[in-house]
C-alpha cells in the first residue's frame, strides 16, 4: 500500500526582480548577492491564492485527472493571503473543487510537511489529493532591509498524491520541528521577516544532513543510489555544505535559487519539476527531498520517481 506521484504544476509572476535592480534601491551589489547566495533573480506579484489556484490547475491537468477526481487539497503556506479564513478553501473555490481544504504551515518545510500528511490521508481513505506550496513572501518584505530583500522570492509548485495500493512512490519520511530556535526566523503579525542569518545557516546544515540520513537509512538506500537531490532552495552555499556531508556531488542537485530566490514552500515542488522539465530523473531512480524552515522545522523523505 502507497502513494504515486501523478502530475506536478507550477506558477510564478511574470515581474522578475534581478540583482542589479535591488542595488538601485539598497545598499547591496550582483556580485554580494551572487556570491554569498547565489541568488541573481527572483520573481515577485501574484498571492498564496492566485498563485496556488494556476500551479494546483496545472497538476491536476498534468495528472491527466478532473477536479472531481480530487477529494482533498492541503496548502502548504507561510504566506496566506488571509490569517481567517485559510487560503486553501478559496484555491478549491476557485479551481473548482468540491472537497475538504485546509493550510498547513511549516515554513519553508511546508511542502514535505503537506506530501507527509497527505500520505497519512491516501493511507486511509482518501484516493487523490491535491498538495500546493504558494508563497507571497514579498508582501512581507521590508524592501529597506537588504537582509532579507535579496533572498526571498514569489511562486507556487504543486503535486497530485494518489493512493496506490500495491506499490509506492515514498520510501521513507523524516520530519522535525525544534521551537526552542523560533527566534531565529519571525515575521510578526503586520511585521516583516527578521532573520537571524548565521545561525539559521548552521542549523540548516546540521538539520538537512542529519535527516537527510536518517531518510536514507529507513529507505535502505546509499548516497550512491541518490540519482538526484531536490533541496529547499534557500542558499546555493547550505546546499553545497549539506550535500558535501551528504557524500553527493553538486552534478546530481538540483538548483533553482538562481532564478527565483528562496520561495519558502514552493521551492521545493518548483525544483522537482525543473528537474522533471529537464529530464534530469528517471522512471525507477531515486531522489532525496530535503527541506528546513523557520520554526524550526526540517523534513527529508526519499521517492522513487516511477513515471
Ligand atoms: N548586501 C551587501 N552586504 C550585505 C548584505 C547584502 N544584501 N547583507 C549583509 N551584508 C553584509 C553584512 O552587514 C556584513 O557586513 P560586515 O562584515 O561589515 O558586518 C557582511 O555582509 C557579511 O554578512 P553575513 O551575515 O556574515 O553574511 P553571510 O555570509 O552569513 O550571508 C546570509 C548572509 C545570505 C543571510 C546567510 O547567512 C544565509 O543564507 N543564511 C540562511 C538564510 C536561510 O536559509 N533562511 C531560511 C529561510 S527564509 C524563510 O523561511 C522565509
Amino acid at each position: 500500500m502507497g502513494v504515486r506521484f501523478r502530475g506536478w504544476g507550477i506558477a510564478l509572476p511574470d515581474r522578475i526582480v534581478t540583482n542589479d535592480e535591488l542595488s538601485q534601491t539598497l545598499d547591496t551589489s550582483d556580485e554580494w548577492i551572487t556570491e554569498r547566495t547565489g541568488i541573481r533573480e527572483r520573481r515577485v506579484g501574484g498571492s498564496a491564492v492566485s498563485l496556488g489556484v494556476i500551479a494546483g490547475r496545472n497538476a491536476i491537468e498534468d495528472a491527466g485527472l478532473l477536479v472531481g477526481d480530487i477529494d482533498f487539497l492541503i496548502l502548504a503556506t507561510t504566506t496566506p493571503d488571509r490569517l481567517c479564513p485559510a487560503s486553501a478553501p478559496m484555491i478549491a473555490n476557485e479551481l473548482g473543487l468540491n472537497c475538504a481544504a485546509m493550510d498547513v504551515n511549516a515554513a519553508c518545510s511546508g511542502f514535505m510537511y503537506g506530501v507527509r500528511t497527505a500520505q497519512g490521508l491516501l493511507e486511509t481513505g482518501s484516493r487523490r489529493i491535491l498538495v500546493i506550496g504558494s508563497e507571497n513572501l514579498s508582501r512581507w518584505v521590508d524592501w529597506s532591509d537588504r537582509n532579507m530583500a535579496v533572498l526571498l522570492g514569489d511562486g507556487a509548485g504543486a503535486t497530485v498524491l494518489e493512493y496506490d495500493a500495491d506499490d509506492t512512490d515514498v520510501l521513507s519520511f523524516v520530519l522535525g520541528a525544534d521551537g526552542s530556535a523560533a527566534d531565529l526566523l519571525t515575521c510578526e503579525h503586520g511585521g516583516y521577516f527578521q532573520m537571524d542569518g548565521k545561525e539559521v545557516f548552521r542549523r540548516a546544515v546540521r538539520v538537512v544532513v542529519d535527516s537527510a540520513e536518517q531518510a536514507m537509512k529507513i529507505a535502505d538506500v546509499s548516497p550512491d543510489d541518490i540519482a538526484l537531490v531536490i533541496p529547499h532552495q534557500a542558499n546555493v552555499r547550505i546546499i553545497k555544505a549539506a550535500t558535501q556531508r551528504l557524500g553527493i556531488p553538486m552534478e546530481r542537485t538540483v538548483v533553482t535559487l538562481d532564478r527565483y530566490g528562496n520561495t519558502s514552500s514552493s521551492s521545493i515542488p518548483l525544483a522537482f519539476f525543473d528537474a522533471r522539465e529537464n529530464g534530469r530523473i528517471k522512471s525507477g531512480e531515486y531522489a532525496l527531498m530535503t527541506g528546513f524552515g523557520a520554526g524550526m522545522t526540517w523534513a527529508s523523505a526519499v521517492v522513487r520517481w516511477s513515471r
